[in-house]
């Protein structure tokens, strides 16, 4: 019997609650497919942080190593320990594990309202590549001259071009794998997000290793917007959009912007991925640890089982990934099951049941 090693780490706020239903729906696959999940829970995170005064063990990559995967379900409560501090978790693992790719789908399933009039379903279907591990979050620079009236802040993007190379690269690969599966909307296109009229070094360099990526993939259709402009065109024309690949900050910014197209934070998920495998890749919905909604049961666990969905897809386990889907869509359509953000009274362990009932039958 195959059998998978997953390390998961709940975190704070609502990460217990939306873990569970990482975990019922880990399982319901792993049952329907013949494969076995070997988990273990790690208790790092804002709590561990007022104990141990870190937020994690100093040889937490070398605890994590030998996983094939991780789940996280969030970090941060600023009530305990301070959002720059907290998140040095999942930096520690993204960049520790070289995780370069961050992947977020951005679609809409029928069934889900979103605030945006242009998204539709057949509007909405893109992936943005977010660089993972460099970049604007490379975590160099410094405070000067502290309290004095001439104090000054330093923080240094960082952008190599293997880093570059890399991400554009897979930006590049997967526009040619999504179009063999079908997807013609448009056909194969990456668009290059960057902003090289005001970023005169970094992202003109950005952009001369997209130009370099794209000369040598000439069946990919390029396309390109500053990033301001990306965040109009989201909204005026998502349908333009088939892959986007963007810098580690830019990344982050459209793809909360992506989320609102989605339906909400409720529906957002993220995979930090090394695609040599080499290290364990991390999965995780995008939304944040809602500390004032911890225990309440009216987190949308959607997002979750969306990164569980990707797990799988990673691990190879196609068939477990696509029941995932399947059964999300179905659930949706269905126009009852909803939790609190889409209006309804569903509980999110509730939301749960009802895709692993889905998946099951
Ligand atoms: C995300 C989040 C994180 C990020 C935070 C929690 C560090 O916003 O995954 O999008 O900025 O990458
Ligand atoms: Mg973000």
């Amino acid at each position: 019997m195959k059998s998978y090693n997953i390390a998961i780490i709940p975190g704070d706020g609502v990460g217990g609650e939306i873990t569970k239903e990482a975990v019922k729906i880990m399982d319901a696959v792993a049952d329907k497919y013949g494969f076995s999940v070997a988990s273990e829970h790690f208790d790092w995170g804002c709590d561990y942080y007022l104990k141990h005064g870190m937020m994690m063990p100093d040889n937490m990559l070398d605890t994590l190593t030998n996983f094939d995967a991780i789940f996280l379900g969030c970090i941060g409560d600023a009530s305990k320990v301070p959002d720059h501090i907290s998140i040095s978790l999942i930096l520690t693992i993204r960049k520790g594990f070289d995780q370069y790719i961050n992947l977020r789908p951005i679609i809409l399933y029928p069934g889900v309202e979103t605030p945006i009039r242009t998204a539709t379903p057949a509007t909405v279907d893109m992936v943005v590549i977010r660089e993972n591990t460099e970049g604007e979050y490379s975590g160099i620079g410094g405070f000067f001259k502290a309290g004095a009236p001439d104090a000054f802040a330093l923080q240094t993007g960082v952008f190599t071009h293997k880093g570059c190379e890399r991400v554009i690269r897979y930006a590049f690969e997967l526009a040619r794998k999504r179009n063999k599966l079908g997807n013609t909307q448009p056909a194969g296109m990456v668009t290059n997000c960057t902003k090289s009229n005001a970023l005169n070094y970094s992202m003109v360099f950005w952009d001369s290793v997209y130009q370099e990526v794209a000369q040598a993939n000439p069946d990919i259709k390029t396309d390109t917007a500053m990033v301001d402009a990306t965040t109009m065109w989201f909204i005026k024309n998502p349908e333009h959009f088939d892959v986007v690949v963007a810098s580690n900050l830019f990344g982050d910014i459209i793809t909360d912007l992506g989320a609102m197209l989605q339906g909400g934070m409720g529906f957002a998920a993220g995979g930090n991925i090394n695609p040599e495998t080499k290290y364990p890749s991390m999965f995780e919905p995008i939304h944040g640890s809602a500390p004032k909604y911890a225990g309440k049961a009216v987190i949308n666990p959607i997002a979750t089982i969306e990164s569980i969905r990707m797990m799988w897809e990673h691990l190879g386990e196609e068939g477990a990934s696509r029941d995932i889907q399947d059964a999300v869509a179905k659930v949706l359509a269905s126009g009852q099951v909803r939790t609190r953000d889409m209006g309804g009274t569903y509980k999110t362990h509730e939301v749960g049941d009802a895709i692993k009932e889905a998946i099951l039958r």
